[in-house]
């Protein structure tokens, strides 16, 4: 109820509504209206606060278009696959992996494969949504989400549309060490869409197919960089390991985050602390700590790049749903952009003291070489010097063997050469460092599912003075307007003269001000609840008469109560609440409006 309800709010009052309505909407794309877009935008800002600045990470910002060589590197060309499968009577499309989810009581079906999958739909006489007919037999295949385009007209490069902004992030990864002295442990964030071209979107803001992600990659020494783990160590927290998702009594660990990595249930530190990190931050911007849990992955739900993943979930309308994943994805990525890129994805580990290493080395005889293999010496001299790194004892012998691939059929064979035409000798040296490939701890959130999680989470219905009234809790910190200034009247010129001035005044110190003089201060009131605005300002006959400096009332949204206060300290003490300060305690420095005042509107 609560989700059709908000849903129809959400439109008539300007959050979001299904996009492009004049030529039939178009699924899967969403517009934020100017309430979504400014509660969007401040949950962003939060984000970036949190994610980026107090970490003193980096945010950069990356195209959306990459060619084709980026996601054959990536794995995504090959790997990035949902299930679909076909009505044969209507045609249309599903997750196949979501149907069976809706009919049974599985809870993960990807992980379970596309054949097991097929076998369930079968099992459980799953029939179209659209239209009913049975779908028993039909092929469950894997279906890449990427949007294709071409880059450039005439002999175009193949492009798409960026599934994640992370890669952005990844491929620059050889410049963006660069800024960062190539010191470890560093992070770059990331806020922007990215597009999937979802089999079937649904649920508002859920599945769409753009979207905005907010990602933060943390490139890190595995051997060496710990996580300020302190900071977050006593964090409550509510985990759902995978072992406990598969046991039949299976239960949450409530638990702090120290104690889950000192226990191993999270294994890597790095993933707890932003963990950690997450929790803190989602309870501020007013996720509800009762419908939230971190979940780990099930094995065979993971991303092809990843080695843990924890999602953050949050309940709306009865059902989880991710709203982050936390995912460990160790070397994976930069060391596929090393092997298909041009420049290294790797970064100088200097050691605290220089080291003496033997190292063995080759030198072969081509004058030998050339005459007995032809086309295939320099590839006999390559795997010979790859050997002595490898095996420096192959070469005690009179002979030493390698397999190299035959110049015309590629086919491998092997080849033995002369001890002595290899010219082994092993040398010291001193080393000042290594190249190693940083690992990566990502935090991926997605904007919009937090964007509906706020909007659920927040949607209330009471009474104030006898009228049935519905309102948005939002935290001041991500309220699509800070405050809102009315004149209670408007046939009075002192007053609506000062209500102009009092909204100018709180625009110029960067607040975000609706003005309303239309209908009932009650309506103007039950206007701003519904849209989550925090506090609204009025301006009356008491506040300018009298010797003492104007005041106007000031009314917080939730408890509908209101102090008197000058117009003066309006803009600091508005300030001081967006930035968090609890309305009791500026409430205890001005005196209680009797409540009265709501209903004595023109
Ligand atoms: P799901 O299993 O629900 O499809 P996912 O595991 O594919 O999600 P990730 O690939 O981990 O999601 O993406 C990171 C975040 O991006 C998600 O936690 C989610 O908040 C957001 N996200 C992913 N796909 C979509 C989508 N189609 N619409 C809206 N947000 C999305
Ligand atoms: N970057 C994580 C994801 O979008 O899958």
């Amino acid at each position: 109820m609560a989700g059709e309800a908000l849903t129809e709010l959400a439109v008539r009052r300007g959050f979001f509504f299904g996009a492009n309505g004049a030529y039939g909407g178009t699924a899967g794309f969403y517009t934020f209206g100017p309430q979504g877009a400014a509660l969007k935008r401040n949950l962003e800002e939060a984000w970036r606060d949190r994610f980026t600045r107090q970490e003193g990470n980096r945010e950069i910002e990356a195209p959306t278009v990459m060619p084709e060589a980026v996601f054959e590197a990536s794995g995504h060309l090959d790997g990035f696959d949902d299930m679909l499968v076909a009505c044969p009577e209507c045609g249309a499309s599903h997750r196949a992996d979501h149907l069976v989810e809706d009919a049974t009581d599985i809870e993960d079906a990807e992980a379970m494969g596309a054949e097991a999958v097929g076998t369930l739909i079968a099992d459980h006489d799953i029939t179209c949504p659209a239209c009913g007919t049975p779908l028993a037999g039909e092929p469950v295949e894997d279906f890449n989400l990427m949007f294709t385009t071409d880059i450039g007209p005439g002999d175009s490069q193949p492009g798409y549309l960026r599934p994640e902004t992370a890669q952005g992030i990844f491929v620059e990864f050889p410049r963006l060490k660069e800024y960062a002295r190539g010191t470890l442990p560093f992070g770059i964030t990331q806020i922007g869409p990215a597009y999937r071209n979802e089999i079937s979107p649904r649920g508002g803001l859920l599945r769409l197919r753009e979207f905005t992600q907010a990602e933060l990659e943390q490139f890190i020494d595995p051997e060496t960089d710990e996580p300020p783990l302190e900071r977050v160590e006593n964090v409550a927290v509510r985990l759902y390991p995978a072992d406990e998702q598969a046991a039949d009594d299976g239960t949450y660990h409530e638990t702090t985050i120290g104690e889950a990595v000192t226990d191993g249930v999270i294994g890597s530190p790095w993933v707890g602390y932003y963990l950690g990190v997450a929790q803190e931050w989602y309870e501020r911007v007013g996720v509800d700590p009762d419908r939230f849990r971190f979940r780990q992955h099930l094995a065979g739900e993971r991303a092809h790049y990843a080695a843990d993943c924890w999602d953050a979930e949050s309940e709306v309308d009865g059902d989880w749903i991710e709203i982050a994943g936390f995912a460990y994805r160790g070397d994976y990525d930069l060391s596929k952009h090393d092997e298909y890129g041009d420049d290294a994805f790797t970064v100088f580990k200097r050691y605290d003291e220089p080291k003496t290493v033997e190292r063995a080395t080759v030198d072969p005889d081509m004058s030998v070489l050339g005459p007995e293999f032809g086309g295939d010496a320099a590839a006999v001299a390559d795997a010979l010097e790859a050997l002595a790194g490898r095996d420096p004892g192959a070469f005690d012998g009179e002979t030493v063997s390698v397999e190299i691939g035959d110049e015309e059929t590629g086919d491998p064979r092997t080849v033995a050469v002369d001890a002595d035409v290899a010219n082994f000798s092993v040398e010291e040296v001193t080393e000042s460092g290594e190249h190693i490939t940083p690992h990566v701890v990502e935090p991926s959130f997605g904007v919009g599912r937090t964007v509906q999680t706020l909007l659920a989470h927040a949607y209330r219905e009471d009474e104030v003075d006898g009228e049935a009234r519905t309102y948005l809790s939002l935290d001041p910190a991500v309220a699509p307007q800070d405050a809102a200034v009315f004149p209670l009247v408007t046939n009075d010129e002192r007053l609506t003269e000062l209500a102009d001035e009092v909204a100018d005044d709180l625009r110029a110190a960067g607040l975000a001000v609706a003005y309303d003089d239309s209908g009932s201060i009650g309506r103007r009131y039950r206007r701003q609840d519904e849209v989550g605005t925090p506090f609204c300002v009025t301006v009356d006959r008491d506040g300018i008469e009298g010797d003492g400096p104007d005041t106007v009332t000031l009314r917080e949204r939730d408890s509908a109560a209101q102090v008197r206060i000058p117009v003066a300290e309006l803009a600091d003490e508005l300030t001081a609440l967006r930035e968090g300060e609890p309305f009791a305690s500026v409430a205890d420095r001005y005196d209680a409006v009797d409540t009265d005042v709501e209903t004595a509107g023109n």
